[in-house]
């Protein structure tokens, strides 16, 4: 019998090694052969440790496994998928995963990551096949029309980014992938590098054969080393299955990929700065133009793309740009992998087609707040995204809908905060986190950010309030327009939506204090 545990970071800090290996113990001293499998995580991270048993009507899940609930497991006729008050039934038929339309993610927490069989029998490499096939001019045509665009967070249209690079002159092109998951609450990153490896080098060859590079770099955040160990072995055993190295599957193209860790500077997930923390130099933003599809990584013409949307990639090949258009809203085709977390009781990974409501995300997805209190803000991508109240829980998941209402999807993660929050003190965060993580090239952020928790202070130290506020808000466009990159120029978005949608906690509450 075939037992699939996760070794998926989410389920390692539960416990899943301890159940693993529990349950080898427990089917050894009963004497019943069984197979352990250690997948990545299905991403219902509330059910973590999630064990899963292959039966005939497919697999069962028990969850949240404690140690000491695998003998009871056992004697409820685990090994049959038997009733036990820990049992879900079919994974795939779970509230939280049934409503989910698995593209990216489809095989993350089924398969063994490392195993090219598993990966195989899985609809893996199709996607590789199909571009070889079809040659790089219909590869990028296919991925135009697919309407795939920057998952990273900017939402630019991929198959142009990779035009623009195939038909930059050049000795030699690059693709890299950032792999920096810096936002709060995301972590899709990390599960596809620890859940479905082989997808993400499927999605960088699919864009090395179409633009014509031969070098490929992965830059994962230094937090991730379960994520690296995993992703290495992966690039070991797709080294030796020919599919990576001097003649990919035999047709000719050749390309490798390199794996490279950040030292935990978040603007090291701004492209040029990562393109210049790659090059070996300090990870300071670079002005644009010249883009790096234009001069890039060592001034030759680079594809950076985030590993979402180089995972979206085998899909549009394999099943077609028309089936993946075919799901989304408005100008936002395919999926998304939303990763839901903060103060939530369903927390992880829900991949939907785009144009969920936020409110239906987290109310009826996430099933509201952890701690029971009502719900009072969203921030959603990332720590310099906007916080979303209540009341515009209407707003579609859409890159344009969030946009309409100063806001941004960003990586897709939202993080979730009941009626205790500090709103005030939230945005004084996001002013901190900026002056804390700006690289310095640029005043509006290295000053402004600083400048920024100065006043607000003052505003709930009640000094001068309204003179105050007007001056936050003069800062914050400033900082908006004048910044050099997303970092300074997207701090006013965790901030005026605080200030706008919470003012009340903007009122003087200290003034005793201070
Ligand atoms: P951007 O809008 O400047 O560029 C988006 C991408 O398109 C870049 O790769 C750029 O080089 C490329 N591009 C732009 N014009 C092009 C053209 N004409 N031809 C070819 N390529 C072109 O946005 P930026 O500064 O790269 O990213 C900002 C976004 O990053 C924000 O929207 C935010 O959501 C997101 N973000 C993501 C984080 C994460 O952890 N994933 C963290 C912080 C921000
Ligand atoms: Fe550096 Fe901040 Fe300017 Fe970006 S906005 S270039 S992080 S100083």
């Amino acid at each position: 019998t075939k037992i699939f545990i996760p070794k998926d970071v989410a389920a390692l800090a539960v416990g899943a090694d301890r159940i693993a290996a529990k349950v080898a113990a427990e089917a050894q001293a009963r004497g019943q052969s069984v197979e352990i499998v250690r997948t990545g995580s299905r991403g219902m991270f509330f059910l973590e440790p999630l064990i899963e048993v292959e039966t005939e009507r497919g697999r069962i899940g028990y969850g949240p496994v404690k140690v000491s609930d695998v003998a009871a497991l056992f004697d409820a006729g685990l090994m049959s998928g038997g009733d036990h008050p820990l049992r879900i039934g079919r994974t795939e038929d779970h509230p939280f995963f049934i409503r989910q339309t698995r593209l990216t993610f489809a095989r993350c927490g089924v398969i063994d990551p490392v195993s090219l069989a598993d990966y195989a029998a899985h609809e893996g490499w199709r996607g590789l096949a199909r571009a070889i096939e079809i040659g790089p001019a219909s590869t990028i045509a296919e991925v135009t029309k697919s309407g795939l665009r920057g998952r990273g967070g900017a939402g630019f249209p991929t198959g142009i980014k990779w035009k623009t690079v195939a038909d930059a002159p050049a000795d030699r092109r690059y693709i890299v992938c950032n792999a920096d998951e810096g936002d709060s609450g995301t972590f899709a990153d990390r599960m596809i590098m620890e859940g479905d490896p082989f997808a993400l080098i499927e999605g960088m060859t699919i864009a090395a054969i179409a633009v014509g590079a031969s070098k490929g770099y992965v830059y994962c955040r230094s937090e991730y080393p379960h994520a690296a160990k995993t992703f290495s072995q992966a690039l070991d055993v797709a080294r030796a299955g020919g599919y990576l190295g001097a003649d990919i599957l035999g047709s000719g193209h050749a390309f490798d990929i390199e794996l490279r860790m950040g030292a935990g500077a978040y603007v090291c997930g701004e492209e040029t700065a990562l393109l210049e923390s790659l090059e070996g130099k300090r990870g300071i933003v670079r002005a644009k133009p010249p883009l790096p599809a234009h001069k890039g990584l060592f001034g030759r013409p680079t594809v950076v793309n985030n590993v979402l949307s180089l995972v979206a990639v085998p899909t549009v090949l394999d099943k077609g740009a028309e089936f993946y258009a075919g799901f989304g809203m408005g100008r936002s085709r395919g999926t998304m992998p939303l990763q839901i977390a903060g103060n939530v009781r369903y927390g992880g990974l829900f991949e939907t087609a785009f144009g969920l409501t936020l409110g239906e995300i987290v109310e009826e997805i996430g099933g509201g707040t952890a701690s029971g209190r009502p719900v009072r803000a969203v921030q959603c991508g990332g720590p310099l995204g906007a916080y979303f109240p209540v009341s515009l829980f209407d707003t579609p998941f859409d890159y344009e809908a969030f946009a309409a209402r100063d806001g941004l999807i960003g990586h897709g993660g939202l993080v979730v905060f009941d009626d205790t929050v500090d709103m005030a003190q939230m945005a004084r965060f996001a002013m901190e986190f900026c002056a804390i993580e700006s690289c310095g090239k640029c005043t509006p952020c290295r000053i402004g950010s600083t400048r920024g928790v100065e006043v607000i202070d003052r505003i709930v130290g009640g000094v001068k309030g309204a003179e105050n506020i007007a001056l936050l808000e003069d800062l914050c466009q400033t900082m908006k327009f004048g910044s050099l990159c997303a970092l300074g120029g997207f701090a006013p978005y965790p901030v005026l939506s605080a200030l706008h949608h919470f003012p009340e906690d903007f009122a003087p509450r200290h003034a005793l204090a201070a």
